[in-house]
């Protein structure tokens, strides 16, 4: 089938886009000596961690325990689930895939830290564990070195954790050049802190997991880190490529989408709206708008109901007819994965099969 063909709205993947990109991150991680643990909250596709391991990654990222009972099947050598994970109901479920697979978790409260030691007790398993640090986006994570080392200290003397680092999550590193350069300055900063703080308490510190897509490249300015968690370059979007991360071609995941309306003057309607692109906006660039059309970057997609987009067609000589296909890039390409069953692969316009995106709506 050839993408025209395709029913609509769809989530389109081109492949030649998508291996540039886990290549481009790939290279880039092997020259700075850096390991990948990508973030699969993006794709939540196992065929697309499985292309990422292949490429080297040193095992996967996760938010959430259903996405690391998803990804299990990809036998990572390890799954950091990044987030503070609290709920004896999935702590039970964590700790008994701790027993097929090296579980890394990462967390700011002793509380947390308890509660975990207790479903590693109850199930005889050990979660190596990372202590999170704010480098400035004050959204989780200890605020001060010395913090650090006490939950560090305290977690060492729990049965079933095994302290291994530290993490941080950079999402400040975000605008223009100018302004994620500087941001990066004020994050090594903040990891130097904390580094100094573990060396002087004489606590070894084997990972720093830091990393993101907008700071990626940007990683070999920040001393000390071990590894990276980008997720979002594996298809990149509106925000990537506004920020100057990426070029358009290099949005490898496009939704294809049919007017279905031209009656109200001056508009057009698509069938792609909040429930296929998500109601995100732009974070970046012109800050304004639901996603790019390709095929008419002057329309704007101004609005969005849950099944309808509606394009302004005031800015364009463009004639719009019903049935017109066009394809638009999303602003944030991983709520709009999540809101697909499936993704479909092209290859030079040619539809040659497609991904179930089988970890979507995993939120426990
Ligand atoms: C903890 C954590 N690590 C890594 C990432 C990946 O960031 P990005 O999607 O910008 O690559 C995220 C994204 O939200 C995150 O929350």
């Amino acid at each position: 089938m050839r993408v025209d063909e395709l029913p609509t709205p769809a989530l389109t993947v081109d492949l030649e886009a998508l291996e540039r990109n886990l290549d481009r991150m790939a290279s880039y991680c092997r020259e700075q000596g850096l390991r990948l643990r990508p973030h699969t909250k993006t794709h939540k596709t196992p065929e697309l961690a499985r292309m990422q391991l292949e490429r080297g990654a040193a095992g996967l990222t996760v938010a959430k325990v259903g996405e690391a009972e998803v990804m299990a099947c990809t036998e990572p050598e390890e799954i950091l689930v990044a987030y503070p994970i609290y709920g004896a109901e999935k702590l039970r479920r964590l700790a008994a895939l701790a027993r097929v697979r090296r579980i890394l978790m990462s967390l700011d409260s002793e509380i947390t830290a308890r509660e975990l030691s207790a479903a590693a007790q109850a199930q005889g398993v050990t979660f190596g564990v990372l202590v999170e640090f704010d480098a400035g986006l004050h959204r989780c994570g200890l605020q001060t070195g010395p913090a650090c080392v006490e939950l560090a200290q305290s977690i060492c003397r729990l049965a079933g954790l095994k302290f291994r680092g530290l993490m941080t999550y950079p999402g400040n590193i975000w605008g223009t050049e100018r302004e994620r350069t500087e941001e990066v300055q004020r994050v090594a900063e903040a990891v130097q802190k904390v580094l100094t703080a573990f060396e002087c308490a004489r606590i070894p510190v084997e990972i720093v997991s830091a990393g993101s897509t907008p700071s990626a490249f940007l990683s070999h300015k920040i001393p000390g880190i071990t590894e990276i968690r980008p997720g979002t370059y594996v298809y990149n979007d509106l925000n990537t490529c506004y920020q100057g991360l990426c070029q358009l071609e290099d949005c490898a995941a496009r939704v294809v989408a049919t007017v279905v309306s031209t009656a109200v003057p001056g508009r057009a309607m698509i069938d792609a709206g909040s429930k296929t692109l998500s109601s995100d906006l732009l974070g970046s660039g012109p800050k304004q708008g639901y996603g790019l059309v390709v095929e008419a970057p002057e329309v704007k997609l101004f609005k969005l109901n849950e099944e309808h987009g509606h394009l302004d067609l005031s800015g364009t000589d463009r004639r719009f007819r019903v049935g017109d296909r066009l394809t638009i890039i999303p602003n944030h390409v991983c709520v709009c994965v999540n809101l697909q069953d499936e993704v479909f692969l092209v290859r030079h316009q040619e539809v040659i099969g497609s991904w179930r995106v089988a970890a979507r709506g995993k939120i426990r």
